[in-house]
């Protein structure tokens, strides 16, 4: 995996291979940014020519290397792009990540390379780490050729802060735990069944001292988790629901977390044709997300008591699946007609969630890849996030806005909830098709205990990013949601 150091030495004489530095988008053409003098200066006057001559502009997305001039130590310089110059030299942190994302993917095959980019502050320095580590990314565990080049070795940040190492212990930390929840989302059904997935988790919080509680198929059974029991019976692999848990002697707030992990949806007896199946492995990234959220507000100390529930099952369609029109028993006794056995995340939620509100927490989030419908309402890179709490709907999204991640509010409107009423049970898990989004929201709300502060994360589209790598998001698994949990939950800390 990538290092990335802190130093303060010279530029000139840093044994690295290659200098990063930014350029941005100036009104007179390419304009090298803070940071970028000791390599300017280096070019005697040349570089702002070169650059143009080469077709720089500085637009965000840019990485241009060049042989570097004597003088430096390094053998290339890679100018990356800032976008429009800022007006007094501070780039926005998702600027900054964003640029030395795009600086990691360029550096893949080389040893050690130094970022000189605009770090004015801490902040700046862990999102230019941050960004860095997310960028360098590579998931590689089922290349048997050397197709990949292996991810840079070292990121060095140039940075004079007192606090830059602490900064980069942060972005260490909420890289590793991002980086893990892609790597979980990347490894294929074949491989990660809810049974693997809870020895991962157990493995990983040994290591981290974070407590790991594994109910199997005979605990579901025996404390009548039917929803979950219920859409993971037509695999041959048995459900679990995993409960993590990590305190501190300074918390003072409890946050609960509850992932959607379906490891894989077939859509079970309501089958999801070809072009719907095939990419359904991503349907534990709820699950992912909360796990690594734990582990990153474990590692980071951060005083709160944070609570992960992940609820692992396999959609399959089988002689032992349920059916469309069969009633299930969830936790705590109420009954469900499973109308589309292909809304079974709701199902696995709503369980956890009524399970995770009898700890009686301060607040409880949920993260799944719920519908489709939220995808095509908000595109592949925003998720939806859904409340009964207008104030703590708007604290997640200002933890999404403020690490980076887009969120958009969306809302549960009363007049869809009697599309869910039941002939036969107490509620049906499919309702009106329209705003399906909104519906399966109302659908939880249901199961979330009364005077309960919630949020409802909708994770559909930005999960899984399908296309070109752009900015430190990788082809795969994104990791999304992980930094706004962790942010939430050091908001929640600070109450
Ligand atoms: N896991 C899917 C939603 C999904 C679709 C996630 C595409 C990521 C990408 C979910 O279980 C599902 O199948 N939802 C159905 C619900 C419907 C049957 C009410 C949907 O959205 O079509
Ligand atoms: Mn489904
Ligand atoms: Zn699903």
């Amino acid at each position: 995996m990538t290092e990335v150091t802190v130093s303060t030495s010279p530029v000139a004489s840093l044994p690295v291979d290659v200098l990063v530095f930014g350029v941005a988008q100036g009104s007179g053409g390419p304009t090298p940014a803070l940071g970028a003098e000791a390599v300017a200066e280096a070019f005697d006057g040349a570089l702002v020519g070169i650059l143009g001559a080469l077709g720089v502009t500085g637009a965000a997305g840019e990485a241009v290397g060049l042989p570097a001039p004597a003088g430096l130590k390094a053998s290339v310089v890679l100018a990356v792009g800032l976008g429009h110059v800022a007006d007094d030299g501070a780039y926005d942190t998702e600027t900054l990540r964003c640029a030395a994302g795009v600086a990691a993917r360029a550096l893949a095959g080389t040893k050690r390379a130094a970022l000189l980019l605009p770090v004015p502050t801490a902040e700046a320095v862990e999102a230019v780490a941050l960004g860095g580590l997310l960028g360098a990314y590579a998931f590689t565990a089922y290349r048997t050729s050397g197709r990949n080049k292996p991810p840079v070795g070292e990121l060095v940040v140039l940075a004079r802060q007192a606090d830059a190492e602490a900064a980069i212990r942060r972005a260490t930390v909420i890289g590793a735990e991002v980086n893990r929840a892609r790597d979980l989302v990347n490894t294929p059904a074949n491989d990660l069944d809810p049974e693997s997935f809870a020895a991962a988790v157990r493995a990983a919080c040994d290591v981290h001292g974070v407590t790991c509680e594994v109910l199997d198929e005979q605990a579901l059974t025996e404390q009548g988790f039917g929803g979950i029991l219920g859409v993971g019976q037509g695999s041959v692999k048995a459900p679990r629901l995993v409960r993590i848990s990590s305190t501190h002697p300074g918390a003072r707030t409890s946050l609960a977390l509850v992932g959607k992990g379906i490891t894989y949806d077939s859509g079970g007896i309501s089958l999801k044709p070809v072009g719907f199946n095939e990419i359904m492995k991503r349907d534990m990234s709820g699950a992912a997300a909360v796990f690594a959220a734990v582990l990153a507000v474990s590692r980071l100390g951060l005083p709160i008591e944070v609570t992960g529930w992940l609820a692992l099952a396999e959609n399959m369609p089988s002689g032992s699946a349920v059916r469309p029109g069969d009633v299930l028993r969830m936790y705590g006794g109420r009954t469900v007609e499973v109308v589309n056995t292909d809304a079974e995340g709701r199902l696995v939620l709503a369980d956890a969630l009524v399970r995770a509100a009898e700890d009686g927490p301060d607040a409880l989030v949920d993260v799944a890849t719920l519908t489709a419908a939220m995808r095509m309402g908000l595109g592949n890179r925003l998720f939806g996030v859904m409340s009964t709490d207008d104030a703590f709907r708007d604290r997640v999204l200002g933890a999404a806005a403020r690490d980076g991640e887009q969120a958009w509010p969306m809302p549960l409107p009363d007049e869809l909830r009697k599309s869910l009423d039941s002939p036969v049970a107490d509620i049906a898990n499919t309702g009106e098709r329209m705003g399906g989004g909104l519906v399966a929201g109302l659908f939880l709300k249901e199961f979330v205990a009364e005077g309960t502060r919630w949020a409802h994360l909708d994770i559909a589209g930005p999960a899984f990013h399908e296309g070109e790598p752009y900015g430190y998001t990788p082809r795969g698994g994104t990791g999304c949601a992980v930094r706004t949990l962790v942010r939430l939950a050091q908001d929640l800390a600070n109450d």
